[in-house]
């Protein structure tokens, strides 16, 4: 198989665009199409900081390369969940990737600063860990980016992650959900980061490859806490319907999208909406649309519940 741009040898076929890239051509091809999605969803420009939330896998890692292949100012942010050898090695990815490009990391531990690691932490609130990692992380996603200055929160989620998204949210349907699906979700309002994904429109093999030609050494492992959970069904099926039908997953995906953008124009805007019911947390001021966010009652919890010594 050839490139069908400079006829080398072909490293990876893209059926969804009838197209093969060699080396060369493949990282042009992803850097091009990361550079479309900051540029026409206005995520932002040459002179904003860039905090990008990194987890040590390739997506993440793939994003930091790409922003400064393309001149972005990007940092890196990981949040060590404190799960054994996994954190371990995947923190170990990340410090590596980052002292090599001379990029500067931020590190918030859960052990050190929440007394106790995700899985210990689900226990004591009684919930699935996942769903507390995921307050956990968006917490101080959010919380790290306003702090420290930065203009935007970038995550490395791509096409295969938003589509298996969306296919979840519409089979449960979770419409409530609907609204925060899209490649950016603006700064609202005052202590919340505007936040970003712009690997949406490449799947998670274009990254793959890319991780691998450019050398990117990332921890191949998912999570253990992931074991069969429904996303990774989903993107299983999603990835049986693309073999049969290359470009499902990009016309689901963008589809919506653009409907969701049409709809928005006959309707008032989120943001409105938004500072309409967000209101800083009593406890630690980050905006939220309960009374108390729900990292604070998430602690308060664990704090009440358990003998792990949980610092707040
Ligand atoms: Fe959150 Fe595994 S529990 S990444
Ligand atoms: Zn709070």
């Amino acid at each position: 198989m050839r490139c069908r741009k400079c006829r080398e040898r072909a490293v990876l076929e893209i059926p969804r665009h009838h197209t093969a890239f060699c080396k060369t051509c493949l990282t042009d091809f992803v850097c091009a199409q990361a550079e479309r999605a900051i540029t026409e969803e206005k995520m932002f420009a040459k002179a904003d900081h860039v905090l990008v939330a990194v987890s040590g896998g390739k997506d993440s890692l793939s994003l930091l390369d790409i922003l400064h292949k393309l001149g972005y100012q990007a940092d890196a942010f990981y949040v060590d969940l404190g799960i054994g050898e996994y954190s371990r090695q995947s923190r170990a990815k990340v410090e590596q990737f980052t002292k090599a490009r001379g990029v500067a990391l931020h590190i918030h531990e859960l052990k050190e600063d929440e007394g106790a690691g995700i899985n210990e932490l689900a226990d004591l609130v009684h919930r699935p860990t996942c769903s507390v990692c995921g307050t956990l992380k968006r917490y101080h996603f959010n919380r790290t980016a306003v702090e420290l200055g930065y203009h935007v929160l970038a995550t490395g989620h791509n096409l295969d992650d938003e589509a298996s998204r969306l296919l979840g949210n519409v089979l449960h349907w979770q419409t409530e959900y609907l609204d925060k699906q899209g490649p950016v979700l603006p700064a609202s309002m005052e202590g919340f980061a505007k936040k970003v994904k712009p690997l949406f429109r490449l799947a998670e093999r274009e990254i793959a490859a890319y991780a691998i030609v450019n050398r990117i050494d990332y921890i191949v492992e998912e999570c253990p806490n992931s074991k069969g959970a429904k996303m990774l069904l989903y993107k299983d099926i999603l990835n049986r319907l693309e073999s049969e039908s290359p470009g499902t997953k990009q016309a689901f995906y963008w589809g919506f999208l653009a409907k969701q953008e049409a709809d928005a124009k006959t309707r008032p805007s989120m943001t409105d909406n938004d500072q309409a019911v967000l209101h800083p947390c009593p406890t630690c001021g980050q905006p939220t649309t309960a009374e108390t966010c729900s990292y604070c009652k998430l602690m308060a919890r664990a704090k009440k519940d358990g003998p792990a010594p949980v610092r707040m």
